[in-house]
């Protein structure tokens, strides 16, 4: 079977893993540097830093042109316009700056805010604050017993009531890529705004904000094999006016006055302060490395070791997926489980062991946990450069986990 290993070898584009012989499965949390996106960060130290739209000297001007070249990158990457994008610290400042510098002002007592029970902390809290701020409701929208979004459950949730309608494009825990097209049109026919939390899509999915329709949308460098510390939002263009700027300071004004102040009125008036520029960089050539193999190459690799990891599932007794057991269509490389009578600290010390990194708890997700029914799990989380072997590797320890964790009990306690 061709894999994406056969056709490059992904794994030597990247130092840490060409160096190691680590199986690291927990792209979801974060993701590896390769080297291209290591030299494009050298590259603008070494040839003079200077703080972008504050100076009229060459070094400045460049510097200005290079952050706004990396803008019209990641646009470009995403299916949108430069100027509805805004670089922010990650796919959390992202969402925070959505839900007060547009929604919160728009939102009312008897108003309605629909989120899935799949969400992260990050795109939960921010809806839990907001309408307890302004008296409306947020309704929770429930998946079924395959991960999936109850799409009856979640048709009858939304009505004219509803105001904004916010949810992941993949869930951080089970995988599942939701049915963003469908949720948009009927969120659109109530007149309702679509925020897309794509955290756990970029990089792994091909992406087209234009073409999903949505409204808002918000990503992070480091889950796209680019630095951490840097993201982007996207405001559709023609809600941007009714965007007020959320952060205050150098960068976002247009006059200020003693007594009062006028703000720019485009997408720059959301980036207040000296701008990450060697993030957007980053954000820049970790685009340029993605589109070099191709998202739907990286999709169709991940898919097929996301099948054959969901093999190796159903052959290891006593492991219990959580969610769309069995199936890899609709769900991106996510695999979250649990390990009958053995606490998910102690299956990551002994994956751990064996040279394999995944991570355990409840990946910001509790109110999905306590759905599922269990208090934390265990979750693998591919990237574009894992192989069968560090599927393997995985495998052959939870196979015979319980067995040596109950001989090494006995071997305590004899
Ligand atoms: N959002 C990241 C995760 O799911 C941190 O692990």
């Amino acid at each position: 079977m061709e894999t994406l290993q056969d056709r490059i070898i992904c794994r030597e584009d990247f130092p840490f893993l060409a160096q190691s012989k680590i199986a690291y499965l927990d792209n979801a949390a974060t993701t590896q540097i390769p080297s291209t996106v290591l030299s494009a960060v050298e590259a603008y130290y070494r040839n003079g830093a200077a703080n972008p739209g504050r100076g009229e000297y060459g070094l400045n001007l460049q510097v200005t042109q290079l952050y706004e070249q990396a803008r019209e990158r990641i646009a470009a990457f995403v299916g949108a316009n430069a100027e509805e994008i805004a670089f922010t610290a990650g796919t959390t400042e992202g969402l925070n700056t959505i839900a007060q510098a547009y929604a919160a002002k728009m939102l009312g007592p008897g108003d309605e805010v629909l989120v899935t029970a799949a969400e992260h902390h990050s795109n939960f809290l921010i809806w839990q604050h907001a309408c307890k701020q302004a008296g409306a409701r947020l309704i929770i929208s429930p998946f079924d017993a395959n991960g999936r979004l109850d799409w009856d459950a979640f048709k009858a949730s939304v009505s004219a009531k509803t105001k904004i309608v916010a949810l992941a494009h993949v869930s951080n825990v089970l995988g599942t890529v939701f049915p963003i097209e469908d949720v948009v049109e009927l969120s659109h026919e109530y007149g309702a705004k679509v925020v897309l939390d794509c955290a756990q899509s970029i990089g792994h999915l091909p992406l087209n904000l234009h073409a999903l329709g949505v409204d808002f949308a918000a990503f992070s460098g480091h889950k796209m094999y680019a630095l951490s510390g840097i993201g982007a939002m996207y405001i559709k263009q023609d809600l941007i006016a009714d965007t007020s700027a959320f952060m205050l300071g150098g960068g976002m004004v247009d006059e200020v006055w003693e007594s009062q102040s006028s703000y720019l009125d485009n997408i720059r008036k959301l980036e207040a302060g000296t701008p990450n520029v060697v993030g957007a960089i980053s954000m820049a050539a970790a685009a340029d490395y993605l589109d070099g193999i191709g998202l739907n190459s990286i999709h169709n690799h991940e898919k097929e070791l996301t099948g054959y990891l969901l093999g190796c599932f159903s052959e290891i007794p006593d492991c219990k997926v959580h969610g769309i057991p069995g199936n890899a269509n609709d769900r991106t490389g996510i695999v979250s489980f649990s390990v009958k009578g053995v606490h998910p600290t102690d299956v990551a010390l002994a994956l751990d062991e064996a040279g394999v990194c995944i991570r355990t708890g409840t990946h910001c997700a509790q109110p999905l946990h306590r759905r599922l029914g269990v208090e934390q799990s265990c979750r693998i989380s591919l990237g574009l450069y894992n192989t069968f072997d560090d599927l393997q590797k995985a495998a052959r320890t939870l196979s015979g986990i319980r067995e040596s964790l109950g001989r090494r009990i006995l071997g305590m306690f004899p």
